[in-house]
C-alpha cells in the first residue's frame, strides 16, 4: 500500500533516541537528555518582540514564495561582509527550516540514479533526502580526526557523481574544517565537475578555529549549494526557518518545489529573522556558554578514558566507549534504562557502532549530574 519511496525510509536515529527518553520521562522516570540538538536557550527578546509586533500590524498572511525582499536582501548582506560570498537576494530562498532546503536543494539538483557522496560521520537526514529523492548515496568515512578524506572520495566518483554533502561545523563530530582542507575539496569537485551542499548551520559555534565558506573560494559559487537557517545560532528550532544560497537557476527551480509544497515561510518569522541579524541580538554569552559546556564534558570524558577527537564547533563530542564488548546501541539502551541518562547511538551517523554522540545543548547542572551518572555506568559494566 505504502510508496516504495517510503518503504526505503529509515525513521531518524535521533529522533528515536529523544523518543525512548520521552516515554521514560512520562513514567515518571527523571531522563537527563543529551541527545536533542537544540539549544536550550529561550529565544532572545528582541526576536520575540519583532514577531509580536509583526502579528500585531497584520502581517499574519502568505509572502512571496522566495520570502520577504527585505529579509533576502538582509541576508545577501550579511553573506556579502561575513561569508565573502559575492551574492543578490537573486540567489536566495527563505524556506520553513533548512531541513526542508536540503530538500529542496536536492530534489532540484538529483535524478534516479545519481550518485552523491556524504564524508560520515553525518547527520542521516542528508541520506535519507537523497534516497528520497531517488539518488544513490556513497558514504565515505573521514580520516580519525574527522577531516575529509579526499582519496577516498576521489575513489567512489563516478560518471553519475553529482554532488558531495560537507556539513562544517559538523553535527555529530565538532570538527570545523580548515582552509587547507576546503581547497582540497574545491579542486576535487572543479575538477570532477561536482556540486557541494555545505550545510553551515552551526558556522557561528565555534570555539577554536575560523568558519570559511566554500562558495567563497575561486569559481566555487556557481558549483554550490550553501545551506543555513536561523535554529541554532538564534535558538529559533519551532519557528521553522532556513535558507539557500545558490546560483540563479537552482533557486527557480526550488521555488517551484516550494511553490507547490510549503508556499512560503512563515511571514511574522520572516520579520523576526530581519531583527535576529541585527548586530545587538546577544548571541555571544550562549556561545560562551557552549564553550564553558564543551571544556568541562571533554575532561569528564578523558577522566573515563573515553577517546575522541575534542570538538571545535557545533554542540556534539562523538566520543568513542570505552568498553571492549559492548556496541553503542547496547551502551546507550543502557545507559539510558539504568541511569536515565539519554545519547544518541553512533549508528544514526553512519557505520560507527562503538560511538556515541553527545549533545551538550543542555544545562550544566544536567551536563554536571548526566557525567556523574556516565562515571557510575562505566565503573559498573568495565
Ligand atoms: C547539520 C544540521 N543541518 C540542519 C539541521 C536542521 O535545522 P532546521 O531546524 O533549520 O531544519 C540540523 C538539525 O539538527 C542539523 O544538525
Amino acid at each position: 500500500m505504502l510508496s516504495k519511496r517510503v518503504l526505503n525510509l529509515k525513521e531518524s536515529g535521533t529522533l528515536k533516541a529523544m523518543i525512548k527518553a520521552k516515554e521514560l520521562q512520562a513514567k515518571g522516570i527523571k531522563v537527563i537528555q543529551l541527545d536533542v540538538g537544540e539549544p536550550d536557550f529561550p529565544t532572545p527578546i528582541n526576536i520575540i518582540k519583532a514577531a509580536e509586533k509583526a502579528m500585531e500590524e497584520g502581517f499574519t498572511h502568505y509572502t512571496p514564495s522566495l520570502g520577504i525582499p527585505e529579509l533576502r536582501e538582509a541576508i545577501a548582506n550579511k553573506l556579502r561582509e561575513e561569508n565573502k560570498i559575492d551574492v543578490s537576494k537573486d540567489n536566495i530562498i527563505i524556506t520553513p527550516g533548512s531541513k526542508q532546503a536540503i530538500f529542496y536543494a536536492v530534489m532540484a539538483l538529483i535524478d534516479e540514479g545519481d550518485e552523491v557522496i556524504i564524508p560520515t560521520p553525518a547527520w542521516s537526514s542528508y541520506m535519507e533526502i537523497v534516497t528520497l529523492a531517488g539518488g544513490k548515496v556513497r558514504e565515505v568515512p573521514e580520516n580519525n580526526d574527522f577531516s575529509l578524506n579526499i582519496e577516498k572520495i576521489k575513489e567512489v566518483i563516478t560518471e553519475r557523481t553529482k554532488l558531495i554533502i560537507i556539513n562544517s561545523p559538523n553535527n555529530p563530530t565538532g570538527h570545523v574544517m580548515d582552509i587547507k582542507e576546503i581547497r582540497e575539496l574545491c579542486e576535487l569537485v572543479l575538477d570532477s565537475n561536482l556540486f557541494v551542499l555545505s550545510d553551515e548551520i552551526y558556522e557561528k559555534l565555534i570555539y577554536e578555529g575560523q568558519h570559511v565558506s566554500i562558495a567563497s573560494l575561486p569559481n566555487m559559487e556557481e558549483r554550490t549549494i550553501t545551506i543555513n537557517g536561523f535554529s541554532k545560532t538564534y535558538a529559533m528550532t519551532g519557528w521553522r526557518l532556513g535558507y539557500v544560497v545558490a546560483p540563479k537557476n537552482l533557486i527557480s527551480a526550488m521555488n517551484k518545489i516550494q511553490q507547490h509544497t510549503a508556499t512560503c515561510a512563515t511571514s511574522f518569522a520572516q520579520i523576526a529573522a530581519i531583527e535576529a541579524l541585527k548586530p545587538h541580538t546577544p548571541i555571544m554569552p550562549m556561545i560562551e556558554e557552549f564553550k564553558r559546556r564543551r571544556d568541562y564534558i571533554c575532561k569528564a570524558l578523558e577522566k573515563l578514558s573515553f577517546k575522541f577527537v575534542k570538538p571545535k564547533g557545533a554542540f556534539y563530542v562523538f566520543p568513542e566507549i570505552p568498553i571492549d564488548n559492548m556496541n553503542s546501541n547496547e551502551f546507550c539502551d543502557l545507559l539510558l534504562e539504568k541511569y536515565g541518562v539519554s545519547v544518541t547511538p553512533g549508528t544514526a551517523f553512519g557505520n560507527y557502532n562503538k560511538h556515541i554522540r553527545i549533545s551538550y545543548a543542555n544545562s550544566m547542572e544536567n551536563i554536571e549530574e548526566a557525567m556523574k551518572r556516565i562515571e557510575m555506568f562505566i565503573n559498573e559494566i568495565r
